[in-house]
């Protein structure tokens, strides 16, 4: 069988522009970096931009970058949730939550859902700092002055947002790691008077060093659940 030169051609030159058009996701961009904004520790309120790097990044980084999930080595679906640039890159529509996948499915019910069983679901809070972050464009607000307060030590309104944002993707849900429940009162305290906290939070050898796979808590707030600790770790 022969076919014309010209049909190839063109049948070449369709297929090009059919695969050069599927690479081109329409929601791909490059935010600036933005340095000193936000509050920390809360994500701030009324028109404070979001923190990156202190109240969006702790989220990824220890309910979706784990190991056989959205890590480096894992990335299911494609999908990288362990670093600025990575989660950017896909499932993000700058400026619009609801139209964003990385956002969209933490509301699913079914198989879509994120984090999946037995994985602890987001709270509200934390699905609300991640569509105030991705509906202010998504920037990488980095070194934001820290809301951080070492006065400030309550179970409640500190030690259990500590543990929330940084602890519980992992120690929660119905099977946490190493069987350390940190989603309530009785399991952080157990963990607070035997030593391991402080242990795994300072790094101290001998100890597994925590979070895990994430970037160690800052000093304002070791000292926050240090200074806890040392007033007998009260559930107020
Ligand atoms: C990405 C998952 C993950 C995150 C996030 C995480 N942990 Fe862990 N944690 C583990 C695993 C898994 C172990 C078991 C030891 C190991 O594999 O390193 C563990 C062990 C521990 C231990 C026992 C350490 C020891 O040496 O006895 C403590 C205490 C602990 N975690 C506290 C925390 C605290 C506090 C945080 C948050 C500041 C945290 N973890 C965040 C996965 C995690």
């Amino acid at each position: 069988m022969k076919y014309s030169s010209s049909l190839i051609l063109t049948l070449i030159i369709a297929v090009t522009i059919f695969v050069a058009c599927k690479h081109e996701p329409p929601e791909k961009g490059t935010p600036a970096t933005i340095g000193g904004g936000g509050t920390g520790g809360g994500g701030g309120t009324g028109s404070t931009l979001v923190c990156f790097e202190s109240d969006v990044l702790p989220i990824f980084q220890t309910n979706c970058a784990k190991s056989g999930c959205h890590d480096a080595a894992s990335h299911q679906d494609g999908y990288v949730l362990d670093s600025y640039n990575n989660i950017i890159k896909e499932g993000i529509v700058f400026g619009r939550a609801t139209n964003s996948k990385i956002y969209k499915v933490l509301f699913e019910t079914g198989n879509d859902k994120m984090p999946p069983p037995p994985n602890p679901d987001l709270t509200a809070a934390q699905k609300a700092i991640i569509g105030k972050w991705i509906n202010e464009g998504a920037l990488n607000t980095i070194n934001c002055s820290s809301g951080c307060d070492v006065t400030q030590f309550k179970y409640g309104a500190n030690i259990s947002l500590i543990m929330t944002n940084n602890c519980v993707g992992c120690h929660g849900g119905s099977s946490p790691s190493a069987n350390i429940n940190l989603s309530n009162y009785s399991g952080v305290y157990t963990q607070a008077t035997n030593g391991r906290l402080m242990g795994a939070i300072t790094h101290t050898a001998g100890y597994s060093p925590m979070p895990k796979n994430a970037s160690k808590l800052s000093e304002c707030q070791i000292t926050q659940i240090q200074n806890w600790i040392s007033g007998g770790a009260p559930n107020n």
